[in-house]
């Protein structure tokens, strides 16, 4: 198992970018499901959850080619014969319950793991189901997993209790091949969203509202190949923006999908960061002090949920208090434990996490719990007085492509070490 070691102080200087999205990526890939032949993404980042997802489809009986060093993953999908998602992919990686959508829309059948909990939070998908059946599937739940058949899926108006990402693209994924029109009244608005919405219009179908609450998938017959450039990935944008603005860096962000993090924008210029527009990118401009301020984290276009624990770590150098409180998922402070042993001052309340900043933060051994809370702590090690020692970090590798890399040639002390057991 592979730590991270970082001597905190240094202020980060120079040029980055952000890699692709991993969660535009993700539903791309299960879209190559719903049409035969070679579907080609490109600027597609090196992770793990998107080899898990490439496992999983190869398991299905896809071809898939990869060349990393174009960024670029060709999928074929012509001759899928099993149409199972395994527990043991599923349980790694939750997001699998995408290919249960295009699965049950091109072979009108599909066994899926259900997806078990996760560390911030218990994440049902009793909303995809319930679209699903609304579109005319039958749907069967034993021994783990979720049997699902259909003749053939009808159009439907389905409304969901709360806006779901993967909830929403397992859906859009579903409708393309359902007889007539469905609506989804309440959908998320991700920019993931618009991102999925594009390619299936590129295989043939017709999808309006995306990006919006109310999304209208239209079935148009076979659907044909695509190929599609993914964005770039705005939370690891966003984790770029925070490790500046920590560390009274000057950082040029190249390519910065600006218009995705308004949220986050607002936020860091309340805080003091500087944020300006240049030739090429996005400049972040650290100052200090940091200036505290509040976050409530909800769907999009609001703040995101997946930089809350980034701007905790923020929040806890700030000069004053900060509450911050998340209404997407009820157990996604898992970070506030490990923060608290480098000396942050953070009390949790139920959905709140109320944060006094300290004048420094002091590295310690830290274990990395989640995808965002692993990111969180790299950047409270950035800032920390002394050594940071980060494990389990296979977690921050699911979202972030070398991240250490990426920090290390901004000015950041800090390298991966393999570690083996001391006792
Ligand atoms: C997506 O997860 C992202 N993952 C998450 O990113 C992100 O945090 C989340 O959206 C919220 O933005 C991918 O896109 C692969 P939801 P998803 O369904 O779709 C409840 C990361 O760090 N809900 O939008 O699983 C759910 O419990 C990951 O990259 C139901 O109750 O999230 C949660 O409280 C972490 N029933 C809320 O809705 C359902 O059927 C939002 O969940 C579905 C969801």
């Amino acid at each position: 198992m592979d730590k991270l070691i970082i001597e905190g102080g240094n202020r980060l200087i120079g040029t980055t970018h952000a890699s692709g999205a991993k969660n535009a990526v993700l539903p791309l890939m299960a879209a190559t499901l719903l049409a035969p032949g070679e579907h080609t993404l490109t600027n597609v980042p090196d992770l793990k959850d998107i080899e898990t997802f490439k496992k999983l489809l190869k398991f299905m009986g896809c071809k898939v080619r990869t060349n990393k060093k174009k960024k670029t993953v060709v999928i074929d999908s012509t001759n899928v014969k099993k149409f199972e998602a395994p527990y043991e992919l599923v349980k790694t990686m939750r997001a699998s319950i995408l290919v249960l959508g295009p699965l049950v829309a091109r072979f009108k059948k599909a066994r899926v793991s259900l997806p078990g909990g996760c560390a911030i939070g218990a994440r049902p998908i009793n909303l995809h189901l319930m679209g699903l059946k609304l579109m005319g599937a039958e749907i069967k739940i034993e021994h783990g997993y979720i049997d699902i058949t259909a003749e053939k899926l009808h159009g439907a108006q389905i409304h969901f209790d709360q806006p779901t990402v993967t909830g929403t693209e397992n859906l859009m994924l579903a409708a393309v091949y359902a007889v007539g029109t469905t609506t989804l009244e309440n959908a998320a608005m991700e920019p993931e969203i618009v991102e999925l919405a594009k390619a299936l219009e590129k295989m043939g179908a017709k999808v309006t509202g995306a990006g919006t609450d109310t999304i209208k998938i239209t079935g148009n017959g076979e659907l044909k190949t695509f190929k599609h450039k993914v964005i770039s990935d705005r939370i690891e944008a966003g984790t770029l923006m925070i490790a500046s603005a920590i560390t009274r860096g000057n950082v040029l962000i190249e390519d910065c999908p600006t218009e995705h993090l308004a949220p986050l924008i607002a936020k860091l210029r309340e805080a003091g960061t500087i944020i300006k527009e240049e030739e090429g990118g996005t400049r972040v401009i650290g100052d200090w002090p940091v200036l505290s301020t509040d976050i409530k984290t909800h769907p999009h276009p609001g703040f995101p949920t997946d930089m809350q624990a980034q701007m905790m770590t923020m929040m806890c150098v700030a000069n004053g208090l900060s509450v911050i409180t998340e209404n997407i998922f009820e157990n996604r402070y898992m970070h506030v434990a490990e923060l608290k042993r480098m000396g942050a001052k953070i009390k949790i309340d139920g959905r709140n996490a109320i944060v006094k900043g300290v004048g420094r933060l002091s590295g310690a051994q830290l274990m990395a719990t989640d995808l965002r809370a692993s990111a969180s702590l790299v950047l409270a090690g950035l800032v920390a007085d002394g050594r940071t020692e980060i494990s389990r970090i296979y977690h921050l590798d699911r979202g972030y492509e070398r991240l250490e890399e990426k920090l290390k040639a901004l000015g950041a002390n800090i390298k991966r070490v393999k570690t083996s057991e001391k006792f």
